[in-house]
């Protein structure tokens, strides 16, 4: 459905997708996770044809981002960053005036539009105005807009970002829904459990680059192992998980150590190492993407 070579973005001198390449398959669920600013959304505008590449090759629904920026545009389903509504429009009528880019008959898009608000459960705001949403309501709408032409590829920028958990879980379902019915799907999202519950395969980017590309639970197994033991940083503690030979990090006032083997080490660091409040967990997503991009804020 999508494939990118050497793709490459420069706004002047500054690079921000730097020779990315991916390729996604019909059917999945694909996730484009990273810190601020690592080029998440600028890689989704070329995508979406709304953002010309500087460098590389880029292909959606096999066709070239530089030469066929309309047929893509037909195909697609894009959920933007930003909000985009229209303020003075009602519910209704931006689904309305959206439907007319893609020349939907007036009856059919009616039609759609009935289907869809239900789909996003805000058949009852069908009149109201954009500005009387809430935050939740519009991205559901936007979410709705983005199905109005049927599309068989959705591409969209953190579908969920500040909804609650309720409205979040509803997008899950919606989304697994039209990925079962063979839509493919790419996100990206700050949510990580979102992330593994969602994507087929992701990759991690930052600063412009590619930095992993892995199913959740393989990237989880390789970068981190299968849990995490974590005890209070006191002043023996790391000669002790030297000794020990363990993988572990130290993180302020805690030590996390990365092991396959929960009971052995959970004993070894009370009884050898003698550090206190120590629990195990199941690594996560989030360890590996702390992991691969650092715990610094991005500018
Ligand atoms: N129009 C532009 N002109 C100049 N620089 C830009 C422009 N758009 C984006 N950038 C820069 O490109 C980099 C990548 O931005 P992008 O919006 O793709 O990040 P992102 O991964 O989507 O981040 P976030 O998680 O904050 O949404 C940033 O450093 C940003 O400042
Ligand atoms: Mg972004």
């Amino acid at each position: 459905m999508i494939a990118a070579h050497n793709l490459e973005k420069r706004f002047g001198k500054f690079i921000a997708v730097d020779r990315v390449s991916f390729t996604i398959e019909e059917g999945e669920m694909f996730g484009f996770l990273g810190p601020n600013g690592a080029g998440k959304t600028t890689t989704m505008k070329m995508i979406q044809c709304i953002s010309p590449k500087t460098g590389g090759e880029l292909e959606v629904l096999g066709m070239d981002v530089s030469t066929s920026q309309r047929e893509i545009k037909r195909l697609l389903g894009v959920v933007p960053q930003e909000n985009n509504l229209d303020p003075d429009f009602t519910v209704y009528e931006n689904l309305l005036v959206y439907s007319r880019y893609f020349d939907i008959p007036r009856t059919e898009a009616e039609k759609r539009i009935g289907e869809l608000l239900d789909f996003v459960q805000l058949s009852e705001r069908k009149e109201t105005p954009i500005i009387q949403l809430s935050g939740g309501m519009k991205r559901r709408l936007i979410l709705a807009r983005a199905l109005i032409n049927n599309p068989r590829l959705l591409v969209l920028d953190e579908p969920t970002v500040g909804l609650d958990p309720q409205a979040r879980h509803l997008i899950w379902d919606k989304l697994k829904r039209l990925k079962s019915q063979g839509n493919t799907v790419v996100l990206t999202t700050h949510y990580l459990e979102e992330a593994e519950y969602l994507c087929d395969r992701l990759v991690i980017m930052d600063q412009g680059k590619i930095l992993v590309e892995g199913k959740p639970a393989e990237l989880v197994r390789k970068y981190i192992g299968a849990d995490i033991v974590e005890a209070e940083n006191v002043p023996a503690a790391e000669a002790c998980l030297k000794r020990l030979d363990a993988n572990y990090e130290v993180l302020g006032d805690t030590i996390q150590v990365y092991t396959d083997n929960t009971q052995r080490v959970t004993g070894a660091l009370l009884e050898e190492c003698r550090l206190g409040q120590v629990t195990a967990r199941r690594a996560t997503l989030e360890d590996v993407f702390l992991k691969l991009t650092g715990r610094k804020l991005r500018e």
